[in-house]
């Protein structure tokens, strides 16, 4: 018997060695260490062993059993180990790859050119005030001097949704809504979204504007222009030439349109000016006392002056784009150029 078992711990420890992956590892264990295994067979056959001899044959068994299931387990243990190595390298990150850089994201020209237009108007003491774009007749209008039916309508044409209420056509409806709702003296400017009824080259059914409103007790169209010039410095560049033409709006009087020096050709005539060198930006004008007293304010003691930029142009000239429809479609293409 004690021959038996060294046969058997010589025979499993050399087919041990033999073992080359986790399957034959575990059929070894089987076929010695298991249930049906060689060691559990002698076990069962001690009756035959006389009763003096078993207690050292008992001791012998568990003695080889030990060695072959420490052999075992260190086995398993450089298998497992040789396992998790491979996977290792298999996943390995190789730092010698060139990099993968995430792609940034940009703002819209005219997002860029409202954020430029409000941070030099906040630092000249403006508050932002915004106001709704579904709008009734009376801001949008009325309030601002233009009745029912009256043929300054025309200039914007409105798309209605009843017959009092509207998208606004103008951001000048919040100027009413300001006036009605603070007292002087009033700096604000309202940026936002405008409708009109106009789609072709030159023109999309929605598009942007910053309105802006002084009143206090001593502004003049100097104040006016002074302050607009001013701004199209700080927006275009120092060298940049304003020009004031007489206009109409009905809510201001005296009106004027303002031109801009082309910032492409810097006056010299190009495509983007249309070889004018100037480009039509804005409106503004003084309040017209109608309008302040239609809003509760004393048109003896007050005066105001308005502007009304259009935003999208501003960008537009900016960046030197020439295709109103690029500012509106969100050509992916487009707006990666515009970074
Ligand atoms: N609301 C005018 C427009 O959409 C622009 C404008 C002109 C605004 C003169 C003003 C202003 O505040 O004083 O054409």
């Amino acid at each position: 018997m004690e021959s038996k078992l060294k046969d058997i711990l010589n025979r499993a420890l050399s087919e041990l060695k033999q073992v080359e992956n986790m399957q034959e590892l575990n059929e070894f264990k089987v076929k010695y260490l298991g249930k049906q295994g060689e060691l559990t067979g002698i076990l069962r056959g001690m009756r035959e062993v006389p009763a003096e001899d078993r207690p050292k044959i008992g001791a012998l068994v568990n003695e080889v059993r030990e060695k072959l299931e420490a052999a075992f387990s260190e086995r398993e243990q450089a298998f497992n180990k040789a396992e998790l190595e491979k996977e290792l390298q298999r996943s390995a990150i190789d730092i010698t790859e060139p990099g993968k850089g995430h792609e940034k994201g940009a703002l819209h020209p005219t997002t860029r050119m409202f954020n430029k237009l409000i941070d030099i108007c906040v630092a000249m003491g403006f508050e932002v005030v915004e106001g709704p774009e579904i709008e009734t007749d009376y801001y949008n209008f009325e309030g601002l001097n233009i009745p029912k039916n009256h043929p300054s309508r025309d200039m914007q044409d409105t798309f209605f949704i009843t017959e009092n209420i509207l998208l606004r056509s103008q951001t000048s409806s919040v100027q009413v809504r300001s006036m009605e709702k603070l007292s002087p003296p009033i700096k604000i400017i309202s940026p936002g979204r405008v409708y009109r009824n106009d789609s072709d080259g030159t023109h999309s059914p929605v598009f942007h504007q910053l309105e802006g409103l002084v009143i206090d007790e001593n502004v003049s169209m100097a104040d006016l222009k002074a302050m607009l010039t001013s701004m199209m410095k700080k927006v275009f560049g120092q060298s940049t030439k304003i020009r004031f033409r007489p206009s109409f709006f009905p809510f201001t009087e005296p009106s004027v349109e303002v031109d801009v020096s082309c910032p492409t050709c810097h006056g010299k005539g190009c495509k983007v000016c249309k070889g004018t060198g100037f480009l039509e930006l804005l409106g503004a004008g003084v309040v017209n006392p109608k309008v302040l007293e239609m809003s509760g304010i004393d048109s003896k003691k007050y005066r105001g002056f308005a502007f009304g930029f259009g935003v999208d142009r501003f960008a537009m000239v900016y960046d030197g784009i020439t295709d109103l429809r690029n500012m509106f479609k969100n050509d992916i293409r487009f707006l990666k150029q515009m970074k």
